[in-house]
């Protein structure tokens, strides 16, 4: 697993260029089962780049940039046996030379949910993507559903600057009691991992009404609020239609169920993604592949 630190050592990535498609998985670090299933999913189609890098430019002041988990040498001991050909782990003067440098402004998927709740986000997001692209020039890259905006948020970009890269994304992953793995699972103390679980009980909830027949948004966006009661704040639990993030008239078509919530001083998020067909529900990958 060759660890490259610096751009002028990503030349060496051309060794992996062949007739197999160079796969990328861009990660923060802190990795756990979610990140893992995302890397197996690459290796399925190629050689593999993982990026580990906590981008300053995606948090906003006062989140939690300072205290978010960062353990290179564990990550490195889960990559190694997943057969990952090479880590990209670059230092923020690496990625952002000039403070009043290029960046790239996200697109109207952008808008709402997360984008609305943390102004800025979803520009730094797609900004350190970009260039991650451009450094690494995959042609895949693989990112986890439990991040839906930020997923069709990118794709948008791919997609307006015809960047050519082919995006994939992956089922989220669940503790056997259904909490979606984050990196900031770590942060919940015993009670809140326990209140933690109003989110994927108000997904499951919402779920089984629109299996039932429920079509009417608001019923179903009221239904997951009940269920959220007993957590702190929640940002927004919402149905909105897939791929563009607009309010949906009914749960029909292809449709995003959305929730971030603070438990405690964790703010985290989970969603489900559905297709609904007449009578017929099923979960349903995010992007085109
Ligand atoms: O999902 C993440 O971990 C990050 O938002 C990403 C895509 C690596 C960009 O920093």
């Amino acid at each position: 697993m060759d660890l490259i630190r610096c751009r002028g050592e990503l030349k060496r990535l051309d060794s992996l260029r062949g007739l197999d498609p160079l796969c990328f998985v861009p990660t923060m670090g802190a990795l756990h089962a979610g990140h893992l299933d995302l890397v197996k999913r690459a290796k399925a189609h190629g050689p593999t780049v993982v990026s580990i890098f906590v981008n300053p430019m995606q948090f906003g002041p006062g989140e939690d940039f300072d205290r978010y988990p960062r353990n290179l040498d564990d990550d490195l001991i889960l990559l190694a046996p997943l057969g990952v050909d090479a880590v990209f782990v670059p230092a923020v003067a690496e990625m952002y030379a000039r403070p009043d440098g290029v960046s790239v402004r996200a697109g109207a998927r952008a808008a709402g949910l997360c984008g609305a709740r943390r102004p800025g986000h979803f520009d730094g997001v797609v900004t350190v993507v970009a260039k991650l692209f451009h450094m690494v020039r995959p042609d895949i890259a693989v990112f986890g559903r439990k991040d839906a905006q930020q997923c069709l948020v990118i794709e948008e970009m791919v997609r307006d600057l015809a960047m050519g890269i082919r995006l994939l994304d992956v089922p989220t992953v669940r503790a056997d009691d259904g909490l979606a793995m984050s990196s900031r699972n770590r942060f919940l103390d015993a009670v809140d991992r326990g209140r933690a679980l109003a989110l994927s009980r108000a997904l499951g909830a919402a779920h089984r009404a629109i299996e039932e027949g429920e079509r009417g948004i608001a019923v179903l966006e009221d239904l997951m609020a009940l269920e959220l009661a007993d957590v702190d704040v929640v940002d927004y639990a919402s149905v909105l239609s897939v791929p563009e993030l607009e309010r949906a008239e009914s749960a029909s078509g292809r449709l995003l169920l959305a929730i971030a919530a603070h438990v405690g001083p964790t703010r985290l998020i989970d969603n489900l993604v559905l297709e609904v067909d007449g009578n017929i529900v099923r979960e349903t990958p995010l992007l085109e592949g």
